[in-house]
């Protein structure tokens, strides 16, 4: 039959190419461009090499932004209040390219490079038996065959030499590295120790905001349906529009102001804790922007709502349903609720932070007339009074009954 490889160009995969093919597999690699720094040219060179059928690069970066991240930044996604889900949005993304593939080539079967313990190995597998009911997964890192072969790094470099497998000439970082446009995650290797720090010179997106430039940048963010339609350096007067042009700015000058870098422990879905370290530099900037236009301008029992379903979201995500009926729906009821969330968004970038300065709005449910402690404006202060005293009479009640209990 035929295969169809999720390949990164790695050690790991480009085992299990020649592996595959071991097998009796015809193996179609494909390579998706999510925005990681790889030299695509090189890669597809040494899968062809290794024995690939076809191979397969596609750019994916635009789509990835605005089919997968935009939805993300108008649910304010955050998993465990901290995580911004880097790795989890770009899965959805990859599967469904790769399906496209599988179905367009007839192959019947797909399979990846992610290992037994992790979340990735969900959310592929999910989501490829979501858009292709009939597809088979071979995923060697659970076949005791394969994982009883390479039992490690030296078994894969030992493969690699007696195959033509290019062994890569750089060392490899002490750690595990996810890449896209969106963050870079660090886990395993030295970091599984929770208390031991990450070293100064892990990041790549991030510069350290002890060494950040000492101004700021001044950036304007206009908002329309909850997503970036432009961004605006103030003090330059530089503008971006597309929205890969959008992100990639913001990314940019996040970078620049060392922003977005969390050191977390987090629980896998499968039921494991794992530490990890993410750099999200314009997605923590968005997250920040989006908040502020969100609250300016939608309803107060709304957002209330809404806020409920963007934590829902974000475990649908984390978890691997991006495919599933309860993420369409609410992802749905979220897009509703952005029709309103258009404006301007004034911040500033530095050391390591997002300061919002001001916001504008057409759409606006601030009433600065009836607000203000200067104007009277359409409120009568009298009523306040009967308010407050009707939201007493539980609290009243309580303290009656608790009082009574207590001197008995
Ligand atoms: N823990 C993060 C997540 O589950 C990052 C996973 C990184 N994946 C990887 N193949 N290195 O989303
Ligand atoms: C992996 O296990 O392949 C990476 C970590 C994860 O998916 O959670």
């Amino acid at each position: 039959g035929t295969v169809v490889l999720a390949y990164s160009g790695g050690l790991d995969t480009s085992c299990i190419l020649v592996w595959l093919k071991e097998q009796g597999y015809d193996v179609i690699a494909f390579l998706a461009n999510i925005g990681q720094d790889e030299d695509f040219k090189a890669a597809r060179e040494k899968a062809e090499r290794l024995g690939a059928k076809k191979v397969f690069i596609e750019d994916l970066r635009a789509e990835f932004v605005e089919d997968f991240i935009w939805p993300a930044v108008q649910a304010n996604a955050v998993y465990e209040d901290r995580y911004l889900l880097g790795t989890a949005l770009a899965r959805p993304c990859i599967a469904r390219q790769m399906v496209k593939i599988a179905r367009k080539e007839a192959a019947h079967f797909v399979s990846h490079g992610a290992t037994g313990k992790g979340n990735d190995q969900i959310r592929f597998e999910l989501s490829c038996y979501a858009l292709y009911p009939e597809v088979q997964v071979i995923a060697p890192w659970r076949i005791p065959e394969f994982y009883n072969r390479f039992r490690g790094r030296t078994d894969l470099m030992e493969f690699a030499q007696k195959h033509g497998i290019p062994v890569p000439v750089t060392p490899k970082a002490p750690w595990s590295m996810d890449a896209n446009l969106m963050h870079i995650s660090y886990e395993s290797g030295v970091l599984e120790n929770p208390k031991s720090h990450a070293p100064a010179d892990l990041y790549m997106m991030t510069k350290n905001p002890e060494d950040s430039p000492n101004t700021p940048d001044v950036l304007e963010i206009e908002f329309k349906n909850g997503v970036p339609v432009k961004v605006t350096n103030v003090k330059e007067s530089t503008s971006k529009a597309l929205p890969l042009d959008v992100f990639s700015y913001l990314n940019e000058i996040g970078g620049k102001h060392g922003i977005g870098r969390i050191d977390i422990v987090e629980n896998r879905f499968i039921g494991m804790k794992s530490r990890g370290i993410y750099e999200t530099p314009g997605g923590t900037i968005l997250l920040k922007a989006h908040l502020d236009i969100e609250t300016f301008t939608m309803d107060k029992e709304v957002r209330r709502i809404k806020q409920g379903l963007g934590i829902k979201f974000s475990e649908f995500v984390y978890n691997g349903f991006w495919y599933s009926p309860e993420c369409d729906f609410v992802r749905n009821c979220i897009i509703k609720s952005q029709e309103n969330v258009e404006g301007k968004v004034q911040l500033s970038v530095f050391k390591g932070q997002v300061y919002i300065l001001g916001r504008e709005s057409p759409k606006s449910l601030y009433n600065e007339e009836l607000v203000s402690m200067d104007v009277q404006g359409d409120y009568d202060p009298c009523d306040a009074s009967g308010f407050i005293r009707i939201n007493a009479v539980r609290l009243r009640e309580h303290h009656r009954l608790q009082g009574f209990s207590s001197t008995k």
